[in-house]
């Protein structure tokens, strides 16, 4: 799309209810990743390198990281890529790091808040410390991230935030309480951040996976139906992010129509799901 294409698109579908009439138009092809060292994380820093992005990317595991960022820089010479240890539950290093990657590379376009972990156990069986660290990774951390990002973009006077949630934050299912409660509570947080920075030039993307082939689930082998790799997962995450989407579940079939269903099952049938 070009600068002239831009005001008549705005015109016509600027006052639909789901997109957000201040997206800027070029957003710098810039990003800072969490959760960068696994999984959709790691498919998705090639995905944006590939989409042009140079990138900054995060997770505790600083030796995984170095290998990722050998491979991206001989595989796209021309981008850059920087990685940094960061612990996401660690919430003042998270600002720091936005911070260092904002100066870094004179401002950041895109804030991916994708770093999550999982722990499955029935309420009252003496998990309740797991169950605290999801929420720390998935909810606090998330935020902490989505934070810094904000308080950067605000400055600057536009980006986008985007935050992976997950289908099932659409219900709680027995045995993943504590996941959940993690996505339903970050699912609501961005909501609303986006009523909050509607119309300023920030876009507010909620990115919510179905199956995507990771570590986090693959202890459920073949009871993850719709199941897809994380590269096409990072293709089709990077496709809706780019288009502006407000809230993506990724791929869009089935799992649009799963998470409308998940939301609406009386308890007696959402009891039998479970992962
Ligand atoms: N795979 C799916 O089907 C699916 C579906 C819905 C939603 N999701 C969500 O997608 C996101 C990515 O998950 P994934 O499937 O790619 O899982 P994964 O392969 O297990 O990756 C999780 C990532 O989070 C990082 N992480 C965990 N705890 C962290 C912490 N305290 N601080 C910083 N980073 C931390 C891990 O890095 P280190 O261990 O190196 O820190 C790792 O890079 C998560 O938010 C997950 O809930 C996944």
């Amino acid at each position: 799309m070009n600068g002239t294409e831009l005001p008549t698109a705005r015109r016509l579908f600027g006052k639909l209810p789901f997109v957000d009439p201040g997206r800027p138009p070029l957003p710098a092809r810039t990003a800072f990743l969490t959760g960068a060292s696994s999984g959709i994380g790691k498919a998705l820093a090639a995905e944006l390198c590939a989409r042009g992005y140079d990138v900054y990317l995060t997770a505790r595991r600083i030796e995984v990281l170095e290998e990722l960022r050998a491979r991206l820089t001989a595989a796209f010479p021309q981008r850059s890529v920087t990685v940094a240890a960061l612990d996401v539950t660690e919430h003042e290093a998270v600002a720091r790091a936005v911070d260092d990657a904002a100066r870094q590379f004179g401002g950041l376009g895109m804030v991916i808040a994708n770093a999550g972990a999982d722990d499955w156990g029935n309420i009252g069986e003496g998990r309740f410390e797991a169950h605290r660290a999801v929420v720390d990774v998935n909810l606090l951390g998330a935020m902490a991230t989505i934070d810094a990002a904000v308080a950067h973009f605000r400055s600057k006077g536009g980006g986008q935030v985007v935050g992976v949630t997950s289908v099932v934050a659409a219900a709680g299912l027995p045995g993943g309480a504590p996941y959940c409660a993690s996505k339903a509570g970050l699912t609501r947080y961005l909501q609303s951040l986006r009523g909050e920075l509607w119309n300023s030039g920030i876009t507010v993307t909620t990115v919510a996976p179905g199956y995507i082939d990771t570590p986090i689930n693959e202890s459920l082998g073949d009871k993850r139906p719709f199941l897809i790799d994380t590269r096409t997962g990072a293709r089709k995450i990077m496709d809706r992010i780019e288009s502006g989407a407000v809230h993506a579940t990724v791929p869009r079939v089935p799992w649009t129509v799963v998470e409308y269903l998940l939301a609406r099952l009386p308890t007696r049938l959402l009891r039998k799901v479970h992962a």
